[in-house]
């Protein structure tokens, strides 16, 4: 009897399984291994361009790092909407606020492909979100949820040019431990740079890490 190859649905399942167990097992220790990148969190927020009172989604919000620095640019009449499938690490970000500040937050617990929330959002971040850059249903369903001309900023490990090897080693090491597959960490922005317009590259970190940033046209370009 010959074996068959596995189907896309499958491994995409068994991809969305290991992104979970890696996070379910990291969730206590997130926010300290994280302190090193907390610049490009700082940068990637002002590339976003908030206004007070704007809402803005916060795709894959891991334990809601950003939720502070977001608010702080939103004011007390901003939103958040994040969006986190990992149940330990959004269970981190219920905690983060427990006073008036968690009125401005709502948190959907759940693939970003399937999650429903209402309302357009006028920006989203994806911070370290490598898996959900490469899932064009999940994109597709973020960029359903913004308004004509939001900002969008996405920033990740990506593959430096081959003579940096030094910094490729820590793409190799950061990026086993937290993606689910390697693939597309050329061009992680790939699925995403078709969809927007004005879409920039900004390499940083010796080209070991992206941020790029764009703007939601209201229909694909
Ligand atoms: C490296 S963490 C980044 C967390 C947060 N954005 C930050 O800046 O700290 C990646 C997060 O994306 C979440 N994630 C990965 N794939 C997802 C998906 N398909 N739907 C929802 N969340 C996902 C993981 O559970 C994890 O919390």
């Amino acid at each position: 009897m010959g074996t068959h190859p596995p189907s896309a649905a499958r491994r995409l399942s068994a991809a969305r399984r290991q992104a979970l167990q890696q996070y379910r097992a990291r969730a206590d220790r997130y926010d300290s291994e994280l302190e090193p990148f907390e610049p490009l969190r700082r940068e990637a927020i002002q590339r976003l361009d908030l206004r007070p009172g704007e809402t803005v989604l916060d795709v894959g919000c891991g334990t809601g790092l950003s939720f502070g620095p977001l608010l702080d640019q939103l004011g007390p009449r901003g939103h958040i909407v994040g969006i986190e499938q990992c149940p330990e690490m959004m269970a981190q970000a219920r905690l983060r606020f427990s006073d008036l500040r968690a009125q401005q937050l709502r948190l959907v617990q759940a693939p970003v492909e399937e999650a429903q929330w209402p309302g357009l959002a006028h920006a989203a971040l994806f911070h370290f979100t490598h898996d959900i850059l490469r899932s064009p249903r999940a994109l597709d369903n973020v960029l359903a949820h913004l308004a004509p001309g939001a900002r969008v900023v996405a920033t990740g490990l990506q593959w430096a040019a081959p003579w940096v090897w030094p910094v490729n080693l820590f793409v190799l090491g950061a990026a086993l431990y937290s993606v689910s597959s390697l693939d597309g960490l050329a061009q992680p922005w790939s699925e995403l740079a078709p969809r927007l317009e004005g879409f920039e590259v900004h390499p940083t970190w010796m080209g070991g890490i992206f941020m790029a940033t764009g703007v939601w046209p209201g229909r694909a370009p």
